[in-house]
């Protein structure tokens, strides 16, 4: 009996230290604030490249709202969140825009700077900078 116990309070420990290391691993969706966290992000983002003159020209035939509930699926489920992104692939959404690597890093600072004023920690940014960083090859222009 006393052997039994001492296999159940170890078998109930292991199970709540496996509970709690999961809660301990946040993911980079939760981490961003989820849906509403990254459709403030993303409504600021639109935002600035609006106001920036090195790509703004590049959007004025875009409609936006439609950028924008893409660009939000896109991240959810990239950051590993419950959405399913519904937009064209990154190479044919690209083609014939001649994006190149100045365009790309306007791009890039528009968005930190969106993450900045939403209040997302600098290490958060990164994360989610390092997981659209491989799509920087289908949009380049070669
Ligand atoms: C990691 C970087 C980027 C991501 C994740 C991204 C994401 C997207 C997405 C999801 C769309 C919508 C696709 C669709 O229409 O189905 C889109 C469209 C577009 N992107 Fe990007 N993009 C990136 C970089 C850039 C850059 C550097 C530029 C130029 C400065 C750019 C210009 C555009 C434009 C103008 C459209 C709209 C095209 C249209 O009106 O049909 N993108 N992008």
């Amino acid at each position: 009996m006393r052997k039994f116990l001492l296999a159940l309070a170890s078998l109930s420990f292991a199970l709540l230290s496996s509970t709690a290391s999961a809660q301990q691993a946040p993911t980079l969706y939760s981490q961003l604030g989820e849906k509403a966290g990254i459709t403030k992000v993303v409504d600021t983002f639109v935002g600035n490249i609006a106001k920036d003159g090195r790509i703004n020209g590049m959007f004025a035939a875009t409609n936006i709202p439609r950028l924008k509930t893409l660009l939000v699926e896109q991240v959810c489920e990239a950051s590993g969140g419950p959405c399913k992104y519904t937009g064209r692939d990154m190479k044919s959404s690209h083609a014939g825009m001649g994006v190149n690597r100045s365009h790309f890093n306007a791009l890039v600072e528009d968005l930190q700077a969106a993450m900045s004023t939403e209040g997302v920690p600098f290490g958060v940014q990164n994360e989610l900078l390092a997981v659209l960083a491989p799509m920087y090859r289908d949009i380049i222009a070669r």
